[in-house]
């Protein structure tokens, strides 16, 4: 087994100590920033850079995404003395664990034969709504976004929070027919342009078998969560964005809240923003 330094304490950290394997032992998280040495992420340690190596560790893993930081953390850390390897989580870029887990949700959802249309709200360009399209190629697909970006009331409950630093307008750099036009099975698609939950007016006698809510911010989410999980059918799942995000503490907090009214428990989804998965309970009787 090798021992291994995580350096970043950040969110690409905090997913990396949770995916490691059997073969390597985390011995302690390095961070260039003083405030975070004495706390612990997920659990583990945070020290300084240089008092991370005193441990003599196999390898040291760069806990970050951007190439040229990545390169900058290497230096440093060479400077330090490292002669080990250095682990870079470039596979992070290549696979994605919410895409994974949509795409078994919708064999088993195929299998069980549960009923229902598929959603999304939060589209933007569409890349995950064109990957729902082509995993539930025979189910009709709601998109639902204002595709002129983060609406002022929502962001307005942002600042006021202090949930995030979401501008009104983020994500606007889209258009519905560009979104489109990406979709490999696009007669199967409904578009619901507008401000959700108006553009929800219409569907209320919808029932949806599996629905992506990624829309970053609090207001909507807690607008989606009763909406949709009350039309889905039994075994039918949300897929929430962001649970876990750092940088979006909204969609958590009205994952929190509503599963606080409704007895439940998300089930974790271990992709870079902490996604989790709420699932309508399954009737036996249906088998
Ligand atoms: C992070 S983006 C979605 C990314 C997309 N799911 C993907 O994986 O590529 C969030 C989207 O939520 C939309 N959004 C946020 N609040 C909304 C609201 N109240 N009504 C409609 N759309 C909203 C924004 O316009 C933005 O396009």
């Amino acid at each position: 087994m090798k021992t291994v330094v995580l350096f970043g304490a950040g969110q690409v950290g905090a997913m990396l100590s949770r995916l490691m394997g059997t073969a390597y032992r985390i011995s302690c998280f390095a961070d260039n920033y003083e405030g975070k040495w004495g706390t612990t992420l997920a659990g583990i340690p945070v020290v300084s850079p240089r008092e991370s190596l005193l441990c003599d560790p196999d390898c040291v893993c760069l806990c970050v995404l951007d190439a040229e930081r990545a390169g900058e953390m290497e230096e440093q850390v060479r400077a330090l003395g490292f002669k080990g390897e250095i682990l870079r989580p470039d596979a992070l870029k290549t696979f994605d664990a919410r895409a994974a887990t949509m795409r078994l949700l919708a064999e088993q959802i195929r299998e069980e034969n549960i009923p229902g249309d598929v959603a999304e709200l939060g589209v933007f360009r569409g890349d995950f709504a064109a990957l729902i399209n082509a995993a539930f190629s025979d189910r009709t697909i709601h998109l639902f976004d204002t595709f002129e970006g983060f609406p002022a009331r929502d962001v307005e409950i942002e600042q006021a929070q202090g949930l995030s630093r979401a501008k009104t307008g983020d994500f606007k750099d889209t258009a519905m027919e560009t979104v489109e036009k990406r979709l490999p099975y696009r007669e199967r698609a409904v578009f619901h342009k507008g401000y959700f939950p108006d553009s929800f007016d219409g569907c209320t006698e919808m029932t949806f078998a599996f629905v992506s809510v990624d829309a970053d911010l609090y207001a909507p989410t807690a607008a989606a969560l009763p909406r949709f999980f009350d039309r889905l059918s039994p075994g039918g799942v949300l897929l929430v964005h962001d649970v876990n995000s750092t940088q979006f503490s909204g969609a958590g907090k009205a994952v929190r809240e509503f599963c606080k009214e409704r007895g439940l428990l998300p089930m974790p989804v271990c992709d870079l923003h902490g996604s989790a998965v709420l699932r309508k309970a399954w009737r036996a009787s249906d088998c």
